[in-house]
């Protein structure tokens, strides 16, 4: 196993009780005093510990970055992904949107944010030209967190944008219109490469694919790569791969490590040092309509979210979003192209 393939560090869980005993966790733990016995309070404690430990004043961006995590691999980890670093970017006093562009709507879910049918949502961007800011809901738990919902409706997208005028940047059109300061948008792309991806990709400078630690990990990642290629020369001249994270990592098993490496030898300088373990706590948090970065802040899984998101964060400084530079004019002609060559 490589060494940098974990974050390493103390993990702590003053808390005792069913949080800290569930089979499994592979996190060791020390016991600190708790200073407050309601659930908040103790999240918060850890919170900040958490925060302490990974490192202070994060770099925030001159410029919106807005990235978009691609894979169409399903269950790789993009939602996980997209919410945690969100969630620990948010932590460290950024202003960050996700934006949900999954019919499964999993991202607004971890987020807690309400999106059955009747909720104004991505789709109503998308699909009747709604603005962005009727449909941005702030996340309840994360200051400074907020989140463009999916519903179900946005199934029928997919669909239905098809005969739609400027098909693939009704989302980066969107985006230009919507004028709260953000420093950060994180969108999660559903497990498919079709109109809702592309819109993500010409939304969007950076894109960054989340790669399970698990055989077959880097099958389809050339086709998702060729997209990317043909958005870039054709509509989105500035999108590149910026980052790509490990997740689900088991540092028991070789073929992670081995995964690790191969996908560390092809694309080198992209991929984070740090990587996800695979963890307990990160797959609870959902179904309590959160992120682990609040539902369990000093296990394993925040930690190295936390840690990926300083990464992020002080590798991008130089990296960001320029919207007058992207150049559009001249390239709506080759829409059609471009369209083509995806099918
Ligand atoms: N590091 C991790 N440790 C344990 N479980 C994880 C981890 N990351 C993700 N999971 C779990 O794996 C499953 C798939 O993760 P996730 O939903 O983030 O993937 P996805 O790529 O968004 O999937 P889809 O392609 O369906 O959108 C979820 O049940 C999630 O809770
Ligand atoms: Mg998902």
């Amino acid at each position: 196993m490589r060494s940098d393939a974990n974050i390493a560090g103390p993990m702590t869980d003053p808390v005792p009780g069913p949080r800290t005993e569930s089979a499994g966790e592979d996190v060791s733990r020390e016991t600190l005093p708790p200073v407050d016995d309601t659930p908040i309070g103790r999240a918060a404690q850890l919170a900040v510990e958490a925060l302490g430990r990974a490192g202070e004043g994060l770099p925030r961006p001159e410029q919106t970055r807005i990235m978009v995590v691609a894979n169409q691999k399903g269950g790789v980890g993009k939602t996980t992904t997209t919410v945690n670093l969100a969630a620990s970017l948010a932590l460290h006093g950024a202003r960050v949107l996700v934006i949900d562009l999954d019919p499964q709507g999993n991202a607004s879910t971890a987020l807690g944010i309400d999106h059955h049918a009747d909720v104004p949502s991505i789709y109503d961007v998308l699909v009747d030209s709604r603005p962005l800011s009727e449909v941005v809901q702030p996340v309840l738990d994360v200051e400074g967190l907020f989140c463009a919902p999916a519903t179900i409706d946005l199934a029928g997208a997919e669909i239905e944008l098809v005969s739609m005028v400027a098909r693939e940047s009704r989302l980066q059109r969107a985006i230009q219109a919507y004028e709260q300061p953000l420093d950060y948008i994180l969108i999660d792309c559903p497990p498919s490469l079709g109109l809702l991806s592309v819109n993500a990709l010409v939304a969007g400078a950076e894109v960054l694919i989340p790669i399970q630690c698990e055989y077959y990990a880097l099958e389809g990642l050339g086709q998702l790569l060729k997209n990317v290629d043909l958005v870039r020369g054709h509509l989105n001249p500035t999108l590149h791969v910026s980052t790509i994270l490990l997740t689900m990592y088991d540092g028991r098993t070789r073929l992670a490590s081995q995964v690790a490496e191969e996908v560390r030898s092809h694309f080198g300088k992209e991929v984070l040092r740090t990587s996800i373990p695979r963890s307990v706590r990160i797959s609870e948090a959902p179904s309590y309509g959160q992120t682990v970065i609040t539902y369990d802040p000093g296990s394993s899984g925040a930690l190295s979210y936390i840690e990926a998101a300083r990464e992020i964060a002080f590798r991008g400084i130089s990296v960001h979003y320029e919207p007058h530079q992207h150049g559009r004019v001249g390239h709506q002609n080759n829409q059609h192209s471009m369209a083509e060559e995806l099918q």
